[in-house]
């Protein structure tokens, strides 16, 4: 038949043809680095891609997935892509939601809800004329971010705690855009809600990457440590979220047209559940991503003055020197967001995402059966000389010539109609951030060591950030 002809022309090849390393056996998943599965699922890939090519499938014990490593074959997918994509599933974040009674929000849902919640939010934060309007927002948090900065610095400009204060900002700033209420991070005293707040996120963070390995039932039937402290933390990131989000319903509901959350809640079909849990999670995914992605950005151009010298320049010809940087100015800085962009492709705060086939695709010539989990890694993509030359030079000038890059190559808020729902207001924060800490300060490196990048689900620094800032 048609299937054989097409073996016969060597077109499709069955799954167990695919090329790949050795499986790791089980035992030795024991004895694995800090950062978990994380850490060999994605660390490897750039050098195994070039060992076995574009698609490659690799066997950590029991945990088989397929990594895909290049434009082609991601636009492929991107075309073959189902209605409703699914990315691995976060069992520990689903066993407690079903444990508390809880809904789920976008990191969790599938199928014909997760399609439901998803338009009632893309339409304000997907839509670039609705994530303007944040601006003063946003500003408002960055300018008291600026005093902080000020207090903070050393007589060489340099920052103790620098992950974390810049985790504060990210904080404090996607909180005001989600509950419409400031937590008080950036000042010296800080308020005991807001600092349980954030210990319970870092909490949660902490303890669901070994419920990712090991089963979640087991830790909930044993009542293990892990357990105990997991749910213990998503208690107070609900309550704390809850309170907030009933504030400003309350707050908002005889003129709910004034609000972002009040007009997106009233104007949709969204439980109250569903509002809760879809908020929360966009603060676990928005907070880290946001503060690490804007601090390797401020290292990358530390390392590249003549970079930092043009970015400067261009925000002093689009900005007046005494007023915000406003999202109208954004506009006349395409450097600025090329810089950006340039340094999500180096290091990537995302450095991967997943998906799991809903069904039977062919890619690459291979059959891949339904349940297959894909890996779509952006850090291999933005280190693969292929697609972009030099590529360890952070050189923000080849995103501004015409036609060179492939969209698909460049991927760091994924793909597709799962991509990142926060990724404009992201953009909006970071572009402003950069606005603000560049034109007051000079971002300079105090040594030039390498910086490593380590993969522990986010990419983080291997050693504290050697920046400085020094005021103009
Ligand atoms: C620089 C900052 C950020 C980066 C690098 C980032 C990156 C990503 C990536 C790679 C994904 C997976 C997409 C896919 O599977 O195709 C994702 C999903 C998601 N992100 Fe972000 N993100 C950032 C900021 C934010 C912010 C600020 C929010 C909240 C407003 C947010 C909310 C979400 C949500 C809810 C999802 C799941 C979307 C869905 O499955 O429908 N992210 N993000």
């Amino acid at each position: 038949g048609r299937r054989g002809h097409a073996w016969a022309r060597g077109q499709r090849h069955p799954y167990a043809a695919l090329p790949g390393p050795a499986m790791v056996p089980e035992p030795l998943l024991c004895h694995m680095p800090r950062g978990g599965l994380s850490r060999c699922w994605v660390s490897p890939p750039a050098g195994y891609h070039r060992q076995f090519g574009k698609i490659f499938r690799m066997k950590l014990g029991s945990f088989d997935c397929v990594h895909i490593g290049s434009p082609c074959l991601l636009e492929a997918l991107y075309r073959k892509e189902s209605a409703h994509p699914q990315r691995l599933e976060i069992k520990p974040w689903k066993a407690y939601r079903d444990y508390r009674g809880e809904g789920y929000g976008l990191l969790i849902l599938e199928g014909q809800d997760w399609q439901r919640i998803r338009s009632a939010f893309q339409k304000k934060l997907m839509k670039p004329t609705e994530i303007v309007k944040l601006d003063t927002t946003v500003n408002e948090v960055l300018m008291d971010f600026m005093h902080r900065i000020d207090e903070l610095c050393n007589h060489n400009g340099e920052i103790e705690d620098i992950y974390s204060e810049f985790n504060k900002w990210s904080f404090e700033s996607t909180c005001l855009v989600l509950y419409g209420k400031r937590f008080g991070l950036l000042q010296q005293e800080v308020g005991e809600e807001s600092l349980n707040f954030i210990k319970a996120v870092k909490t949660m963070m902490g303890t669901f990457g070994m419920m990712m390995v090991t089963p979640v039932a087991l830790h909930k039937n044993l009542n293990t440590k892990i357990w105990q402290a997991h749910t213990k933390a998503w208690d107070s990131i609900f309550k704390t979220a809850k309170c907030s989000i009933d504030n400003r319903l309350e707050k908002y509901s005889a003129n709910p047209s004034e609000d972002f959350l009040c007009d997106i809640y009233f104007g949709s079909e969204l439980s109250k559940k569903e509002l809760y849990a879809s908020i929360t999670e966009f603060q676990i995914a928005g907070v880290e991503t946001t503060a690490n992605s804007l601090l390797w950005a401020l290292y990358n151009i530390s390392r590249y003055p003549h970079v930092q010298h043009k970015l400067f320049q261009e925000i002093q010809s689009a900005v007046s020197a005494n007023e915000s940087p406003n999202a109208e100015d954004l506009k006349k800085m395409p450097y600025l967001k090329a810089c950006l962009k340039e340094s999500m492709r180096i290091t990537p705060s995302v450095p991967f995402t997943t998906r799991t086939l809903d069904k039977e695709i062919v890619l690459g010539d291979y059959v891949l059966p339904e349940g297959t989990v894909l890996m779509l890694n952006s850090h291999a993509l933005g280190s693969n000389e292929e697609y972009f030359s030099d590529w360890t030079t952070f050189k923000p000038e080849r995103w501004l010539e015409k036609n060179i890059i492939n969209p698909f190559a460049h991927i760091p808020f994924g793909i597709g109609k799962r991509m990142c729902i926060g990724r404009r207001l992201a953009e909006l924060q970071l572009h402003l951030a950069l606005c603000w800490l560049v034109r007051k300060y000079q971002i300079v490196a105090t040594d030039n060591k390498p910086v490593e990048a380590l993969h522990s689900g986010i990419l983080i620094p291997s050693r504290k950030l050697p920046i400085a800032f020094q005021r103009r």
